[in-house]
Parts: C-alpha cells; structure tokens; sequence
C-alpha cells in the first residue's frame, strides 16, 4: 500500500526567492520540508543553514530551520516528492524573446515530480504562470490520481518574510476542492483572508496584480512628466491623490519606474498572452512604454544639465539594485541608465551597498566601487538610481565638496532638494520642483510656458 501523502511533509522545488523564502516559512511553521534544488553551490549553502540570496532575516530563519532538521536541500526529485503531501513548484519562469513565459523549467519539474508523486499529492504551482497552465499541466500528467492546483505568491523582495509570515491574502484556484483546501491551510493564521477559487482566475488574480501594480506606477510616472511641464510637485500630488482610499498611497511614487525579475516579466507575460488571446491589452502597452521612457527621461536630465554632452564628462550612479534592501540586479534600471549614459560618452562610476558582485558582469565598461564618497570623487554629476537609505544620510556638504560638478539628478525623488541646494548643489528630480542656484524657481514653467530646466548648463 503507497504510503498516504501526508501534509505534514511539504516539498519545494526550486530554492530561488520565492521557493526558498516559502520553505523556510513553511518549516518555521512546523512543517517537514524538503527543498529540491538542482544549482551544487545553492544545495550546499541552503544545507550548511546559509542564504544564497539577499533577503533581510532570511539568514537567521534559514540557520534555525536547518538546525533543527525541518528544512532539508535535496538534489533528487524522488527524495524531495516521497512522503509529501504537497508538491509546491517555485521555479522561474523567464521572458522568451517575444515576452511570453518560458514554462519549461515548470514542466520539467512537474514531469518529474509526477513520476515519484504517490496518489492523493496535491501538485501546488506557485510560479507565475499564464492563464490556461494548471489545467494544462493537470492534463498533461495522464496522472488523475493527483491534484494540481495554483499558489501564487505575493512576496515582495526586501520584505518577503514579513509578506510570508502575515501574508495580505493567500489566493488558492483548483477544480478539486479538497486539494485547494489543503494547500489553503499551509500559510497565514486563522485571521487571514483566504480566496479559494478556479485555476485560471488564481493565475490571473497574480498576474493582475502585478500588472496593476505596474500600471498604477507608469500613470504617475506620466504626472510627473506633466508636473515638470506645468510647474507642479508630484509629491504633492502623489499624497493629495493617495488620501483618496480608493487610490492609497502605496505604489504611487515617481522615479525611474518598475524593475526586479516580477513586474518587467510579468506585464510583458501577460501582455503577451492577451494577444494569444485575440485582445490588444492596450493599457499594459501603455504601462511597458512609460515605463522605458522613465529611463531616457532620467538619462536626458543628465545630459541636458552637463550642458548637452556627456563626451569626458564623469557620472556617478549612486544605487544598481532594482530596488533597496535587496541584491536583485534582473531588469534593474540600473543597467540601461549606465549603458546609455556609456554609449553617450560618459564615463561611470557606480557603487551599491550590496549588489556589486551581482552587477559587475552585467556592466563590464563600468567602474563599480564601495564606497560612495569615491564615486563621486571629481564627478560631474550624480544619479541616484536606488533608494538606498545610506544616500539620503550622506554628508552632502563633503559630496558636493568632492565633486567636480554640482548636478544631483534623483531618479527616485528620495533626497531633500534643500539640502542639496544648501550647500551649493543643483537639485533635478523626476517630477518634483528643481531646487538649487540656476535652477527656475518653483511654478516657472507655468510662467514661461517652457520646461522647468535650468536655462545655462551646470556642470
Ligand atoms: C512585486 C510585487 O510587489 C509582489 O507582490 C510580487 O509577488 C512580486 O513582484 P517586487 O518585484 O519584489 O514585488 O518589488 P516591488 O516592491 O513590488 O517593486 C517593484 C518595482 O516597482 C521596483 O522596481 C520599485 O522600485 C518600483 N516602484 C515601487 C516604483 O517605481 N514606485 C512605487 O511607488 C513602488
């Protein structure tokens, strides 16, 4: 007699950061869990209680679920599947060329997971698939004794185990009510909302989530561009239009717009199979274009205040990782910033608090350096690319004093414009009023009828 797949016994596959950061909760939680990852170097770490990625606290959790045996790093599938109850496959699915989801690591996992899986495992996709995948995979396992179900995740990098600990909702979809309940009760307590329906709809509440998300950036993005054109500040139209609860505020910051490995991924995903679909998602269009444009606007800021040309000229990038408190460099918009103020001649030198290893093969033209007073030594001009908190607490008097220039473009709006313009510094900012000596005081635009740009070059 098969041994009853028991719930108590989950395995993982894949130990990326949505597969990791699960099986650690999941075993903090009690749960015995195996984790089936196929990268030597990730095994090892993830088996010696050590992270292989970035993610705040995940060390200490990770070191004590080890220890204390509830979480096991497998490399054979077969040791992974038997005895669990649940299957969770957490591996990635990348962009091919034209957008669409690159599902076969997915279905490799799955084939292989179906070959050890006893009758009665539940099959838990947590990776971000298209609409229609579930229920393919479920089809193609010629396996009616299993259940596969859809698990998104809704973890956001630099705040995973928070999101994993009191997660906002866990959405389940299946066509086998049992199983959706089962996996429904792997994770949050009894106060958390539960959202328990069909495949299709738990694929789509994740990918529309995230392409809302993006959306919702992209459009203030757009009112940035048209508060630099009218004279007015986008923070303060950010935090006028979020007190409206049904906008909120959350997500509505300017800058140089979304990267990381979701959002880029998952708008074009979904955009994609829209079109597969017979519908032109014209508003994900929209998203996908504001946002490339975000980073040749913050390019032009630079240009345009180092007089027109950035041939010799020496730019420093204060930030790489796609956002702060992690060491993700995938569709970070770091990389097009620098390759295009490259190619326009400049010379950079980039620093971050801890996505240089990560970003050094992805900028090879590039001088990346620790410490960011040496960036900015006898530069030109500074970009802040991410919102590390280190930049806004940096003694901007000795910055500008080391500096050969006085611009300070911010692509996230998170220094103080007055205090760059205190000691002597000009202040640009993606949507916020410039600040500054030379710098058109506030509304100007209105005024002249012209763009809000210092009218003589400064560097
Ligand atoms: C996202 C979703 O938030 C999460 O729910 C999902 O499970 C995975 O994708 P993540 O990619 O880690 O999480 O980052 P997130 O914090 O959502 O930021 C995404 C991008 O949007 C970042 O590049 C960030 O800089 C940018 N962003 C965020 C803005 O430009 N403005 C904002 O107001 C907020």
């Amino acid at each position: 007699m098969a041994q009853e797949p028991d719930d108590r016994v989950i395995c993982v596959i894949g130990a990326g950061y949505v597969g990791l950061v699960t099986a650690a909760g999941l075993a903090e939680l009690g749960r015995e869990v195996r984790v089936v990852e196929i990268d030597p170097e990730r095994r090892a770490a993830v088996s010696a209680g050590l992270t292989p990625i970035y993610e705040p606290g995940l060390d200490v959790m990770l070191e004590a679920v080890v220890a204390s045996g509830r979480l096991r790093a497998v490399e054979a599938m077969d040791e992974g599947v038997t005895g669990a109850g649940i299957v969770i496959v957490a591996v990635g699915t990348p962009p091919t060329r034209d957008g669409e989801a690159d599902l076969t690591q997915v279905r490799e996992a799955v084939d292989e997971a179906v070959r050890h899986a006893a009758p009665g495992t539940v099959i838990a996709i947590k990776s971000t698939v298209p609409p229609g995948t579930t229920r393919a995979l479920q089809r193609g396992s010629s396996r009616d004794d299993l259940a596969f179900v859809m698990f998104p995740e809704f973890l956001r990098e630099g705040s995973a185990l928070e999101d994993l600990r009191r997660p906002s909702r866990v959405v389940v979809g299946g066509e086998d009510a049992a199983a959706v309940s089962r996996v429904a009760a792997l994770l949050g307590g009894p106060d958390t909302t539960r959202l328990l329906c069909d495949s299709v709809s738990a694929e789509l509440i994740k990918y529309g989530s995230n392409a809302f998300l993006a959306t919702k950036i992209s459009f203030i993005n757009e009112m940035a561009q048209l508060c630099e054109l009218t004279g007015a500040d986008i923070e303060e139209v950010s935090d006028g239009m979020g007190l409206d609860p049904r906008i909120g505020r959350s997500f509505l910051s300017a800058g140089l717009g979304w990267g990381g490995s979701c959002f880029p991924k998952d708008v074009r995903a979904l955009e994609t199979s829209a079109g597969y679909h017979g519908q032109s998602f014209w508003l994900l269009k929209a998203a996908i274009e504001v946002n490339t444009q975000q980073r040749r606007r913050f390019t032009a800021k630079l240009v345009h205040g180092l007089g027109g040309s950035l041939e010799g000229r020496r730019v420093a990038i204060l930030g790489l990782a796609f956002k702060p408190f992690t060491d993700d460099m995938r569709q970070a918009p770091a990389v097009e910033v620098v390759r295009q103020l490259e190619d326009l001649g400049a010379e950079i030198v980039a620093t971050d608090p801890v996505a240089i290893d990560r970003a050094r093969p992805l900028l090879p033209r590039t001088s990346l350096v620790a410490d960011p007073y040496e960036a900015l030594t006898g530069a030109d001009a500074v970009g802040i690319v991410t919102d590390w908190p280190e930049y806004r607490d940096l003694d901007w008097g000795r910055a500008l004093g080391l500096m050969k220039g006085r611009l300070v473009v911010d692509g996230r709006n998170y220094l103080d414009g007055e205090v760059i313009a205190g000691h002597g510094g000009i202040y640009l900012s993606m949507g916020r009023r410039p600040r500054g000596p030379g710098a058109p005081l506030p509304g100007a635009a209105a005024e002249a009828g012209s763009r809000a740009v210092p009218s003589v070059p400064l560097g």
